[in-house]
């Protein structure tokens, strides 16, 4: 729900706004001076503030000031004199969401919350992919044979708008080639928006991907949400594990692909949509598709280019730069002067077979990390059953 601050020092306008704010069942907080106001800010406890300029402490643009600075997530709606078209500019340019005249009109007020209210929605999610994307996880290029029709295609297709599908065993890059994909894009400015079409249920992902009006659903609640489509206007949008969505969402998903437009779950109205689709998936599509698991044509329109992610166990010989790479990055997170491993640890995981592919390589190396005091992982760092390669 939705907290807006009222701050204005006069009784009638302010009782006004917030009965009509609580009839939308917006929660309200109502200050009376500038100290009152700053004193909501410090428990962080507004979405959304009304402002009115002269309070009798002081000028409201000193708190506009305070939370561009410190919450700008916060979009602020300063209240004007009638007419008073400098203060307005003035309101604008020092970081104001949007700016109306006294007396207060109630629908404009309303569709200016409710704009402010996609804001925030949009500000939340960029500030989770960008923490993602901080994640530190570095690329370490290839030199396996197996690997160059990859790094061809990586090159040639990561700048055009060309739809993806990638394929392979779990652990061996899809997610992070996604992300080299729309690094390389014109789209790159804005962030990626990922999701995981098996981490959640056919019902949520459906108003995750669409979005949702107001009660659309039960539990969908009084406010609207924006779908990822929509987040990912102008942008890219990564389906991870697309093999596990249902026939009623494949069909929706194509409709997107083929029309450019959505609508909201309890929607009408059409919402035209623009962006690139990456999709990864393990499993094997075109066996789904004889199986009738898989919609033909949404295949079709997935794989305008598929770059196939080789095993690591097809790519032996780049297990020594990305072992060397993961050490690198790690050993500093735990503490540690690693700086490599024994050649009996290299020749045993070398020869092990990888099922999870880099991903377990990586878990191992981690593993052993942890358990090696010296200057170089041994065999007693790393598990049973990769140690027993080494001599087989
Ligand atoms: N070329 C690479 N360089 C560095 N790390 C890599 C590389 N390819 C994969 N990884 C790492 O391996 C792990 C699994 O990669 P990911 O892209 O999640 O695989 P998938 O999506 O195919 O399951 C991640 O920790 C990732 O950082
Ligand atoms: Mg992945």
């Amino acid at each position: 729900m939705t907290t807006v601050m009222i701050v204005e020092d006069e009784p009638t306008p302010r009782e006004f706004i917030a009965k009509i704010l609580a009839k939308k069942s917006y929660e309200t907080v109502e200050a009376e001076t500038l100290a009152g106001a700053h004193k909501v800010l410090d428990q962080a406890a507004a979405d959304v503030v009304l402002l009115d300029v002269t309070l009798p402490d002081g000028n409201g643009f000193t708190l506009l000031d305070r939370l561009v600075t410190e919450q700008p997530w916060v979009p602020v709606i300063v209240a004007t004199g009638y007419g008073d078209i400098d203060m307005a500019v003035e309101a604008m340019q020092n970081g104001a969401f949007d700016f109306m005249s006294k007396p207060i009109d109630a629908a404009r007020l309303l569709r200016s919350l409710e704009n402010a209210d996609e804001h925030v929605a949009l500000h939340r999610e960029l500030a989770l992919l960008r923490r993602e994307r901080r994640s530190g996880e570095y690329w370490v290029e290839s030199s396996a044979a197996a690997m160059n029709e990859v790094n061809d295609l990586i090159g040639r297709v990561g700048p055009t708008p060309a739809n993806v599908l990638l394929t392979g065993e779990t652990g061996t890059g899809k997610s992070m080639v996604a992300g080299l994909l729309h690094a390389q894009s014109p789209r790159a400015e804005k962030a990626c928006v990922t999701i995981n079409c098996a981490a959640i249920s056919e019902h949520m992902l459906e108003s995750e991907l669409f979005g949702h009006e107001a009660n659309a659903f039960t539990g969908a609640g009084n406010k609207r949400k924006l779908g990822l489509m929509e987040v990912a206007d102008g942008s890219t949008l990564f389906l991870d594990e697309i093999s596990t969505m249902k026939a009623a969402l494949q069909a929706k998903l194509l409709r997107a692909l083929e029309e450019h437009v959505i609508r909201r779950v309890g929607g009408t109205k059409e919402i035209g949509v623009d962006f690139r689709l990456i999709t990864a998936t393990n499993r094997d599509i075109p066996k789904m598709v004889d199986d009738g698991d898989f919609r033909e044509d949404l295949y079709w329109r997935l794989k305008v280019v598929e770059i196939k992610m080789p095993p690591l166990r097809e790519r032996v010989e780049d297990i020594p730069a990305l072992t060397g790479a993961f050490i690198r990055n790690l050993a500093p997170d735990y503490g540690k002067d690693v700086t490599g491993v024994r050649p009996r640890v290299m020749s045993a995981l070398k020869s092990y077979r990888w099922p999870g592919n880099i991903r377990e390589l990586r878990n191992t190396l981690e593993r052993a990390l942890l358990l090696c005091d010296g200057a170089e992982i041994d065999l007693a760092h790393i598990l049973e059953e990769i140690r027993q390669t080494a001599t087989a």
